[in-house]
């Protein structure tokens, strides 16, 4: 049993053939979808998905590229979702810089990003953290505003060293198709020295495709590319591998293990 703990079967790319897409991943063993939003339509999909389909849980909250015209009420229409049972995320929220040099902005997505900590932690969630060129500055407003609830640094590009900071922040490492791909040096290291225990496993679909497949619309059945390429490197079983992810990934959202009652 797998769980793709990060993809966007809400997105129009992927949602238009999503009972397609998702017969394509149980066909691999995926067997759980955690829907992540990053606006408030994305958001309220991923709370319609959840509801609709037994297997996939939502992530809500508002993406640091997507907060910019947010009025206040559609944020708290989007955190009144929070205790929906099918709402086990808060998510993805976090830092971008990489399209932003204005200080302006940058101060922005800290103000929405520590906003967003302080209603995981209100409402005992665990939360999806998008990082890009930002490290220093997101790992210094989780130490300042410590998600209580734990989350995962979703598609982890820190090196090895920066992970110990991150485990010690009680957060999960979140790896994706950059792990498969034949020159990243760095994500095959954290795969092979992150703990099991704190590991899960992410596709992003439709966005990250893993090798051979860049370039083309991703899908949670690629997510068995990722469990490969972790495995080859950990020289580990791909049934160990996979046991672990997925009980790290239930226990960090929170979600029942059925493994537990066999
Ligand atoms: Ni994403």
């Amino acid at each position: 049993m797998i769980f793709d703990t990060h993809c966007h079967l809400n997105d129009e790319a992927l949602y238009h053939r999503i009972d397609e897409v998702m017969e394509n991943a149980k066909k691999v063993g995926v067997n759980k979808f955690l829907v992540v939003g990053w606006d408030k339509e994305s958001s309220l999909l991923a709370i319609d998905i959840a509801h609709q389909y037994p297997e996939c849980y939502a992530a809500i909250g508002f993406h640091p590229c997507n907060i910019e015209g947010v009025s206040e009420e559609d944020f708290l229409d989007v955190m009144s979702h929070l205790d929906d049972p099918k709402v086990v995320a808060l998510g993805e929220i976090g830092l971008d810089y990489h399209w932003v040099q204005d200080p302006i902005l940058k101060e922005h997505q800290k103000e929405w990003f520590i906003k967003q900590i302080k209603y995981a932690n209100l409402h005992q969630k665990p939360i999806s953290i998008h990082n890009r060129e930002a490290f220093a500055d997101c790992l210094n407003i989780l130490k300042e505003n410590r998600p209580l609830y734990s989350g995962v640094m979703h598609c982890y590009s820190g090196s090895v060293e920066l992970l110990k900071d991150v485990l010690d922040l009680g957060l999960y490492i979140g790896l994706d198709g950059p792990v498969t791909f034949t020159n990243a040096k760095t994500p095959k290291e954290v795969a092979q020295d992150v703990p099991l225990d704190k590991l899960v496993v992410e596709t992003d679909s439709p966005y990250l495709s893993p090798h051979p497949l860049r370039g083309t619309v991703n899908e949670p059945k690629n997510i068995a590319l990722i469990i490969d390429e972790i495995a080859r490197v950990r020289q580990q079983s791909k049934k160990h591998i996979i046991d672990a992810l997925y009980k790290n990934s239930c226990r960090l959202f929170g979600i029942e293990n059925e493994e537990n009652h066999q």
